[in-house]
């Protein structure tokens, strides 16, 4: 039975102020803290002040007291009737805080047991960037997709040989580099050199390459083109498209996320039905919404999206369109945001729900998430490795 509630403000890895929830039981106390994106998408559920936030949950409380925590969609429904229309009278933060710690509660902190049937994801490992997450390259995020490893801790281990490989590179070409939002690896180099760099090593450790283009914030709508400041360059959307399928031929690019604004469906589906084999993936076109991803498959937009429970309000919300986006065939990616924390609740999703999972792949409150699948791998008499 859930005794309290308790919210206070603490802050993420970029120093923004966030709330975390305790859920007290009598079973237990359970925590839960929610992330913060920095390419926020135009669809994602509302953010409120974190201060209003907890003067809310003040008020709210007191519905939830009482009640069985073992319950968690009845809890789940209760927040999203609370939060109203894109969460406005929540926010998003309270609104994933609130749902960890009740899914956590539920669960006596073992989430996964939530599903029939568990696999361990492929990490899409953020290993070199630049874009709004902090200096480097005009693409947001160079990734390295172990897809070859047997074991989840292995893969994990190949993201962090490569992050130190590239490292030791930039070190022994005197290049003067640090790391961004979400510990990846920033310098001066522009896309193209960091292509050349990251493409070798994921060459000698056996594994494929990804980009998230963020390309909403690349987009200029009154220009109408696409502006990449650090290489000097714009380009139409036809243009940015030809440029996309040059930048996958010469890279052998594996996965390409948001190569186009959040509402241009209709080059996702070009490029997708251009080679259907690489897996196109859309984040903030769909921001995790129902109707949006509906939109995608009439489309045929992409056959990959990003589930990011923030942008949609609830763990419980995540849940449900990932499992419908599963059923139409799109491979999903289970993903943390720039801002994180140290709630490792995403792991257990991706566990549940996707063959992939983008998190990161050193620092504290990533780690945080990798190593509790690590953790998982170790306890279970036959783990294994999703399908792909
Ligand atoms: P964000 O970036 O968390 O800053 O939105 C991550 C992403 O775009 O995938
Ligand atoms: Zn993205």
């Amino acid at each position: 039975m859930i005794k309290d509630i308790l919210g206070y403000k603490i802050f993420n890895s970029r120093g923004e102020p966030t709330v975390l929830i305790k859920t007290i039981t009598d079973k237990g106390v359970f925590y839960g803290s929610a992330p913060s994106g920095a390419s926020v998408g135009r669809y994602e559920a509302k953010t409120l002040n974190i201060d209003k936030s907890l003067e809310i949950l003040k008020n709210v409380k007191e519905n939830f007291i009482g009640l069985r925590e073992e319950d968690y969609s009845i809890l789940e429904d209760m927040i999203v009737q609370f939060a109203g229309d894109r969460f406005q009278n929540i926010g998003s933060h309270l609104g994933f805080a609130l749902s960890s710690s009740f899914l956590k509660a539920a669960t006596l902190n073992k989430p996964y047991r939530y599903f029939d049937e568990i696999s361990f994801p492929y990490p899409v490992g953020n290993v070199m960037g630049g874009g709004v997450h902090g200096g480097g390259t005009d693409i947001q995020e160079f990734h390295l997709i172990p897809i070859n490893a047997k074991s989840f801790p292995e893969a994990i281990g190949i993201c962090i040989e490569g992050i130190r490989r590239i490292k030791d590179i930039l070190s022994k070409r005197g290049k003067v580099f640090g790391k961004n939002d979400e510990n990846a690896l920033v310098s001066d180099l522009n896309d193209e050199e960091v292509f050349e760099i990251v493409s070798s090593v994921a060459d000698d450790l056996g594994a494929r390459i990804g980009i998230d283009m963020a390309a909403t914030e690349l987009w200029d709508p009154k220009k109408g083109k696409y502006v990449y400041k650090k290489l000097g360059k714009e380009t139409t959307p036809g243009e940015q498209l030809d440029a996309v399928k040059e930048l996958i031929n010469l890279w052998k690019v594996y996965f390409v996320e948001d190569p186009f604004h959040e509402d241009d469906f209709q080059n996702f589906a070009r490029l997708r039905k251009w080679r259907p084999k690489i897996l196109v993936c859309g984040d903030d076109i769909f921001a995790t919404n129902m109707e949006r991803v509906k939109m995608g498959i009439k489309y045929g937009s992409c056959n990959s999206m990003i589930i990011k429970p923030n942008q949609i309000g609830t763990i419980g919300l995540a849940m449900e369109v990932a499992e419908f986006a599963n059923r139409n065939g799109m491979k999903t990616v289970v993903s943390h945001r720039s801002g994180e924390t140290n709630d490792w609740i995403v792991s257990d999703l991706a566990l549940g729900l996707s063959p992939f999972i983008k998190t990161g792949v050193w620092g504290g409150e990533r780690l945080a998430k990798h190593n509790r699948l690590i953790e998982i791998w170790n306890s279970l008499p036959k783990p294994r490795m999703a399908k792909i």
